[in-house]
């Protein structure tokens, strides 16, 4: 096999002839690279450029054939005729070419955005207008050094204990650089060896994946990725393995609730943890269901909403936790003597000893959506007008004209609440039938009105 240094030889012996004068229009060549080596910048751009002589008719630029000094592959032409790219691959769009077709002139060559393909021999091949001129080739090496570019992804992890986690480093760089992985402890780095049993390591061209097997907290901490071809580059990212938690704290919310009817309770499972636990609920009638929080908002509509709650909360770790939250009626005096009220007729009830003053709460039996207060002073009855009640127009719609509520009375003495309040639990409040009779009297009679006439 010819060495780069023969061919120099041969295009230096070749010009010899030349100059002896023995063609007119030999072409040659100034100066030359005579098959020395350049050393270029991945992505940069290179140019060949000489200075020449003679008769020169076309350069043909192209990769260089491993044998013999002839062009294998042709990348760029220039000629009388013009200039030509040719269909190649890697290099289309990359190389340029020109010439002021001049004796003595200049030729140049530019290679754009140089890459890996480009670490190779280039032949450039000078033909003369004059057949019987030899050719003149001449010949250069480019080196492509591209320094290595590192890159972690993700830069941060965080995983639990127990699973799995992994990081790919990718890097760029010419010639391809050699991957290390490496973990830091303090001011330490320790390589990580791809036969280890807790990690292990997937190497591919320009990347690398480490998988840090079965995380546990003490794999916490930085990795560091180092890429070396002539100089190295590094890349850290960060490894966080949390553990599950889950414990009761009994701080949070009481465990006991007192509560009438229409009120509303706001419970939680005695849980904390990290992540969140999952949180589901068995209601008094049996009912299962799931919260996001570990917060149960109750209305308490009927009977059958009093009673014991359980809470079963649930950890990764498959560790559990029930927890009974109790709501309790709120214990009262009831009378449940049925009592209708319509317009004009008030509302009594029974003296309390030592009573300076009443408060009514109206308790709205049916969806126990509102309710309102009534202060009394120390009289013991009161007129409630069916159209003073502020929940009645819901009901309106559906043309209903009496409502069932439940009353609270509630005795004060000077400076507290005397007993227990009473609750009248059986209460219908109507509407005065009267306007609506009257009218549609007064309808009937326009109706017989209009037909005599
Ligand atoms: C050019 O580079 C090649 C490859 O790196 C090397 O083998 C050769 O010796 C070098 N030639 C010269 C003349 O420096
Ligand atoms: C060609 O000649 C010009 C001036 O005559 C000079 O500036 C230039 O550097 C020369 N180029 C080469 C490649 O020798
Ligand atoms: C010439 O080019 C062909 C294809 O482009 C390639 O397969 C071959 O290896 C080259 N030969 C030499 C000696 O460089
Ligand atoms: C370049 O060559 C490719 C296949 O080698 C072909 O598909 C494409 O059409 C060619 N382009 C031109 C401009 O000739
Ligand atoms: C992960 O490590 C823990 C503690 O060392 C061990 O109990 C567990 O079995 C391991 N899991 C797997 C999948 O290897
Ligand atoms: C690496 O982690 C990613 C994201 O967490 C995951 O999709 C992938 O399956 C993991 N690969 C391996 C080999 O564990
Ligand atoms: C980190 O370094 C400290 C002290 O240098 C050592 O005690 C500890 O075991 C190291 N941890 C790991 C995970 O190697
Ligand atoms: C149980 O109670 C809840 C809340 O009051 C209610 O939504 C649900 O319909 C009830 N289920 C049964 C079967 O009564
Ligand atoms: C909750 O109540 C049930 C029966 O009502 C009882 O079996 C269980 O032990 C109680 N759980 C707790 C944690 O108090
Ligand atoms: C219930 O209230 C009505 C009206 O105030 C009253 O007449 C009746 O005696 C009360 N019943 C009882 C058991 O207190």
């Amino acid at each position: 096999m010819l060495g780069v240094s023969n061919l120099y030889l041969c295009v230096l012996s070749v010009s010899f002839t030349i100059t002896d004068g023995l063609v007119a229009g030999q072409v040659q060549l100034e100066s030359s690279y005579g098959g020395s080596n350049r050393t270029v910048k991945l992505g940069s751009s290179f140019d060949f450029s000489w200075n020449y002589t003679g008769d020169l008719n076309s350069v043909e630029w192209g990769t260089k054939d491993r044998e013999i000094l002839e062009v294998n592959v042709t990348l760029f032409t220039l000629a009388i005729g013009g200039h030509s790219a040719a269909n190649v691959s890697q290099y289309i769009g990359r190389c340029l070419g020109s010439w002021n077709r001049q004796s003595p002139g200049q030729v140049k060559f530019t290679l754009n955005r140089i890459k890996a393909v480009d670490n190779q021999v280039f032949i450039f091949k000078f033909v003369s207008d004059d057949f019987a001129a030899s050719n003149v080739f001449d010949v250069v090496q480019l080196i492509v050094k591209g320094p290595p570019v590192v890159e972690i992804v993700p830069p941060a992890l965080s995983t639990l204990r127990g699973v799995p986690a992994n990081f790919t480093c990718h890097v760029e760089g010419f010639p391809l650089p050699t991957i290390k992985w490496k973990k830091q402890n303090g001011s330490v780095e320790r390589e990580i060896s791809a036969n280890s049993a807790d990690f292990k390591i997937n190497s591919h061209r320009g990347s690398s994946q480490l998988i840090v097997q079965n995380a546990s907290t003490a794999d916490s901490g930085y990795y560091i990725c180092k890429a070396s071809n002539y100089v190295s580059d590094t890349a850290r990212a960060f490894l966080g393995v949390v553990y599950p938690v889950m414990y009761e704290d009994h701080g949070l919310c009481p465990t006991s609730f007192v509560a009438t009817k229409g009120e509303s309770v706001l419970m939680c499972c005695p849980v904390k943890g990290f992540p969140p636990p999952q949180v589901s609920w068995e209601l008094p009638n049996g009912t299962q269901l799931e919260t996001e929080s570990t917060v149960l908002h109750v209305r308490v509509n009927t009977e059958s909403d009093f009673g014991c709650y359980r809470c079963t909360a649930r950890g990764l770790e498959k560790n559990f936790l029930t927890a009974n939250i109790t709501i309790h009626e709120k214990k009262s005096n009831t009378n449940d003597t049925k009592i209708i009220l319509t317009d004009g007729v008030n509302f009594a009830w029974e003296k309390v000893q030592g009573a300076s003053n009443y408060l009514i709460r109206l308790l709205e039996n049916k969806f126990l959506k509102e309710n309102s207060l009534l202060g009394c002073g120390t009289s013991t009855s009161v007129e409630i007008p069916y159209s003073s009640l502020p929940f009645k127009s819901a009901t309106e719609k559906s043309k209903k004209r009496q409502l069932e509520v439940v009353i609270e009375v509630w005795a004060y003495g000077n400076t507290k609440i005397i007993g227990d309040g009473i609750r009248y639990t059986n209460v219908e409040i109507r509407a005065d039938a009267t306007t609506s009779t009257v009218s549609l009297i007064i309808l009937l009679l326009s109706f017989v009105i209009y037909n005599l006439q």
